[in-house]
């Protein structure tokens, strides 16, 4: 014999109601999202990356997703953002080719430290280094070939133009000494070629 059911109690009934108001209120959001991302024709994270890949850069490319590399990274739209991820898009503006196969081959010598997935032993990550040398080349050809355009996070230089954020941090935050000792690159297109140049030259030099 089943039970009679019970009438809800007062405080059940509140409770279900606001949990059912999320719900309506997460679709209805989602929704005008959808909405408003269809009838956009910008989109809606802009790419502050490029790739111009090589031959043997689209071999890497399609070997990177075919060895479990996006499981925990992202390059080129493909791969998890999740977790303990590195993004790798705008890699090549930050490594060279020589420093990502050397990583490849033998991480932890080469980032001169224990790392948390790539080392030897038991790691998740500890496959890729033993894999074949000409693949792993391969890759990094294909990883320092993901360029990142000025402004991009992982760029060396500041976005273009003026940015009164930018001003406002700098005028918050920045120590007075730095002002004297730093100048303003934006400002000066020659000290913003200066600057870049010495950043890609810092990372040949790994
Ligand atoms: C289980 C997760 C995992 C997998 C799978 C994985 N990685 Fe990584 N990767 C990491 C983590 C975490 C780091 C940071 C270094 C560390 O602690 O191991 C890293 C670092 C890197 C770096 C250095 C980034 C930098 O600038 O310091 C490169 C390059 C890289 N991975 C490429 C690859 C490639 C190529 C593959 C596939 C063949 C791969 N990874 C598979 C987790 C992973």
């Amino acid at each position: 014999m089943s039970k009679p059911s019970q009438p809800l109690k007062p405080g059940e009934k509140i409770l279900f109601t606001v949990a059912g108001l999320f719900v309506v209120f997460a679709v209805i959001a989602f929704i005008i999202m959808q909405v408003v991302i269809s009838k956009s024709d910008k989109p809606l994270f802009e790419t502050k990356t490029h790739a111009e890949l090589s031959e043997e850069g689209q071999l890497g490319s399609r070997l990177f997703r075919e060895n479990g590399c996006t499981t925990c990274h992202r390059a080129l739209r493909n791969g998890t953002n999740m977790g303990r991820t590195a993004d790798l898009d705008g890699i090549g503006s930050r490594r060279t080719q020589e420093w990502l196969n050397a990583f490849l081959q033998s991480p932890e010598s080469t980032y001169g430290s224990q790392t948390i997935d790539h080392g030897p032993g038991q790691r998740s990550a500890a496959y890729v280094s033993e894999m074949p040398k000409q693949d792993l080349h391969a890759i990094a050809t294909f990883l320092s070939e993901l360029i990142s355009d000025q402004g991009s996070s992982s760029a060396a230089v500041p976005p273009k133009g003026d940015s009164p954020f930018i001003d406002s941090m700098v005028n918050t935050w920045a120590p007075k000494e730095w002002k004297e000792k730093y100048k303003d690159v934006r400002d000066d297109p020659a000290a913003l070629k200066e600057a870049n140049d010495r950043a890609i030259q810092e990372i040949q030099q790994p």
